[in-house]
């Protein structure tokens, strides 16, 4: 961000997605504790796969859009060519594209998003599976844009530790000569299948669905008349766990993860919507549960 506004010499900046939890991003969700109200102010949100939410920040705010940053995929695919014509709404105002690919590098393609959807942003964020969790992550973008960090401070305690780009460099060997990423989309697309077709056994395909590009998948749950959502998907979780996988609502995919692992995690999903369906039906989820429903870290503002 702070490239951003220094290259424009704007300071306003309209985001989609999940940021992270500095001020300027968290200071637009329910978890603003402690951000100043003057730099609330200078982020706005837009919704993804709507263009025109964006096109009203510009209009807002005319000749101030520093940056548009937004995760170029979450769970909902871009209709169209969404991407494109953010990248030419974004520069038609004077402003930079960002894409936050914490989640989607190195992942969705070895070159993340903007590989998969051949739309090149002028900046972008790696970390997570770029050093296979050592502490690792990365602000790339145009070299005219990476200049202004010969002018703007850039320093932190840590930045001499090496250890974690040793570990970069090796696991993007691993994704290159064992074609990681084809095993991740593989094995995802056999857990979200498989996941939607026992959901459609036990007749709950309209409550709950994992929805998403396969080497990272969400599990949604709708609310059924007098039962929440998170109720439900806390009995789900309940019963996963139980039966010995670990599950936060989701399915992201490592190179372990084995012909066997996804069919013990589909069985105990499997056994888990079979008892949820069953809890339904008797009007029993809340009471089926050992402990308190789960609740969301934030929402947005
Ligand atoms: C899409 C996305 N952006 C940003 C972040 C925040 O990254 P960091 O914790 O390194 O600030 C995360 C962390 O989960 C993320 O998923």
């Amino acid at each position: 961000m702070r490239a951003a506004r220094a290259y424009t010499g704007r300071d306003v900046i309209a985001c989609c997605g999940y940021h992270g939890w500095q001020d300027w991003y968290i200071g637009t969700t329910t978890r603003s504790r402690g951000v100043p109200a003057a730099v609330r102010e200078l982020t706005r949100t837009f919704t993804y796969n709507d263009l025109g939410s964006l096109e009203r920040i510009f209009a807002e705010h005319p000749g101030r859009v520093a940056a548009v940053i937004l995760e170029p995929v979450g769970v909902v695919e871009p209709e169209g060519d969404f991407l494109q014509r953010v990248a030419t709404l974004t520069h038609a105002h004077g402003a930079l594209l960002i894409f936050d690919e914490i989640i989607t590098g190195f992942r969705l393609a070895l070159g993340g998003a903007q590989e998969r959807f051949g739309v090149t942003p002028d900046l972008a964020c790696f970390g997570k599976a770029m050093a296979n969790g050592f502490p690792l992550s990365a602000v790339v973008g145009r070299r005219e844009i990476m200049e202004v960090f010969d002018e703007i401070f850039f320093s932190v305690t840590f930045g001499g530790e090496a250890l974690s780009l040793a570990a970069a460099r090796a696991t993007i060997a691993k994704l290159r000569e064992q074609n990681v990423i084809e095993h991740l989309w593989r094995q995802g697309t056999r857990l979200r299948d498989g996941y939607n077709a026992l959901a459609r056994e036990v007749g709950l395909a309209s409550r709950t669905q994992c929805l998403g590009y396969p080497p990272r998948t969400v599990l949604t749950f709708s609310d059924v008349a007098g039962t929440p959502a998170l109720a439900m998907k806390s009995l789900f979780q309940q019963e996963v766990i139980k039966r010995g996988i670990l599950i936060a609502g989701g399915f992201n995919l490592c190179y372990a993860h084995s012909d066997d692992d996804v069919r013990r995690t589909l069985e105990a999903c499997g056994d888990a919507l079979a008892i949820l369906a069953r809890a339904l039906a008797e009007d029993r989820v809340a009471a089926r549960l050992e402990g308190p429903v789960i609740q969301p870290v934030f929402r947005s503002a």
